[in-house]
This record gives structure tokens, C-alpha cells and sequence, in this order.
């Protein structure tokens, strides 16, 4: 087993643990499903991304805010990337998977993508919301948009869940990833590293979204 910088090692836990918990423990992915990551190269999307193609995703669409951040997704192993400013993911879903819908959703987003998540799901798709990012209210919402397609939808959170879990989630971890770390076939980016008397600037850095990847702070030790 090879080592990693503690810089990396730092980008671990909370992009990797989360994607597994998102992808494995709570959206039950299967060998040959396609997978819609969105905030494809947030920390936790990137991870996301590469635990979906060793998972045995048969097609990962992602979306990101860039050229250059759907670059590095496509790089990680995504398919596709949308750049959802000038795109709207779910007309490239429907395009791409030939009208049948996609059969798992990860999403950071929430608010501004939940019409279009619900719109371009498979059915007994399962929707698995981690963040929030642009708001939590939904406006309009007509709840038979579940009930046609008797969809999943799934919440979850990291930091809140007991040790038992949090060891079952850390043994899926070892399962799924460790190894693939190690040798370096999936990655953590830093985005950028900073002295941790600096952490104002790494805030303002992760507030303005340009990042791609962790944001570190070091106590230079
Ligand atoms: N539920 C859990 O257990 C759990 C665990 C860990 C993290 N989280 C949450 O997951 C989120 C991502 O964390 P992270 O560390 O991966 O973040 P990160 O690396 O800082 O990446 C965040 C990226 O998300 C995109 N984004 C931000 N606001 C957006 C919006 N309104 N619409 C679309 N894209 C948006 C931006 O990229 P673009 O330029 O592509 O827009 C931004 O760079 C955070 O809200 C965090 O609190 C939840």
C-alpha cells in the first residue's frame, strides 16, 4: 500500500465517504445503471464520479459550471459533462439515454434542479439529495411527478450518523476505494493549499466557486 501527502490524505474523508455514502450505502447502485452527478467537480462530485465508473455505472453525466471543471470531470471517468450555463442537463439526459430517463441522480444542487431532476429520472429512479446548494424550497412542485414514475427519494447527511454507521461506511470505504487511491487509479485534487493563518483567503476562494477539487489549510508541520 502506498502512501499519499497529507495535503491529499486531508481531501479524503469528507469527498470520498460522502460519494460512497451517496452512491453505495444510500442510492444502492448497480453494475450497468447511469449515474447523473451534478457539481460534477465539487470535491464530493469528483469523487462521485470515479466511485460510479469502479462501481460499474454504464453511463455517468455530470454537470459543472466550466469548460475547463466538464474537462476535468470527462477526465475522472465522466462520459458527459454539461456545462449548465450555456446546456440544460435534462435535455442531454434525454438525449443521451434514448428517452428512457437515468436510473440514479446525485445531487448537491437542490432547489434549482428539482423540476428537471424528477423530469429526466427513469422510472423507480432513486434521487439522492447531499446538499442544498442553491436553496431548499420548492416551488410548484406537483407530487404525482413521483408518483408516475414511482421514484426514490433519498436525504442524506454525513457528519450526524453514529460510530456503528460511520464504521460500516469507513468498511465500504476500504471495499471500494482504498486501494484504488493507493495506487493512484482514482485521485483527490487539491484545489490549492493554504497556510491555515490564510484561511480567510481559502473561504473567499470556496465562496467565489472557483475551486475545483479540496481546498486545504496546513499548519505547515
Ligand atoms: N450530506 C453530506 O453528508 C455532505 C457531506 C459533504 C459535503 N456536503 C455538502 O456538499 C456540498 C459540496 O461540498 P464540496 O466540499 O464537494 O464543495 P466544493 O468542492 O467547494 O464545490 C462546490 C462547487 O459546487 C458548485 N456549486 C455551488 N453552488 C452551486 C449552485 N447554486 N448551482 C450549481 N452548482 C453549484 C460550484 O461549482 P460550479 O462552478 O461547477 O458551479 C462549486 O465550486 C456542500 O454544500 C457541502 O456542505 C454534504
Amino acid at each position: 500500500m502506498n502512501s499519499l501527502p497529507w495535503t491529499e490524505a486531508a481531501g479524503i474523508p469528507e469527498t470520498y465517504f460522502t460519494a460512497i455514502q451517496a452512491l453505495h450505502l444510500v442510492g444502492q447502485l448497480q453494475k450497468g445503471e447511469t449515474v447523473l452527478i451534478h457539481a460534477g467537480a465539487s470535491g464530493v462530485g469528483q469523487a462521485a464520479i470515479q466511485i460510479a465508473k469502479y462501481g460499474g455505472a454504464s453511463k455517468i453525466i455530470t454537470t459543472a459550471g466550466t469548460d475547463e471543471k466538464c474537462k476535468l470531470c470527462k477526465d475522472l471517468g465522466a462520459d458527459v459533462a454539461v456545462n449548465y450555463r450555456n446546456e440544460n442537463f435534462q435535455d442531454v439526459v434525454e438525449k443521451e439515454l434514448g428517452g428512457k430517463g437515468v436510473n440514479l441522480i446525485i445531487d448537491l444542487v437542490g432547489q434549482n434542479y428539482w423540476h428537471q431532476n424528477t423530469a429526466c429520472a427513469a422510472m423507480e429512479a432513486r434521487i439522492v439529495l447531499v446538499a442544498a446548494m442553491s436553496g431548499s424550497m420548492i416551488e410548484g412542485f406537483n407530487l404525482r411527478a413521483l408518483l408516475n414514475k414511482r421514484l426514490w427519494v433519498l436525504a442524506t447527511t454525513l457528519r450526524t450518523r453514529d460510530a456503528d454507521y460511520q464504521g460500516k461506511l469507513r468498511d465500504k470505504f476500504v471495499e471500494v476505494a482504498m486501494e484504488h487511491l493507493s495506487e493512484r487509479r482514482m485521485r483527490v485534487t487539491v484545489d490549492k493549499v493554504y497556510d491555515w493563518k490564510e484561511v480567510g483567503q481559502a473561504h473567499k476562494r470556496m465562496e467565489a466557486n472557483v475551486n475545483a477539487g479540496k481546498i486545504i489549510c496546513t499548519t505547515g508541520q
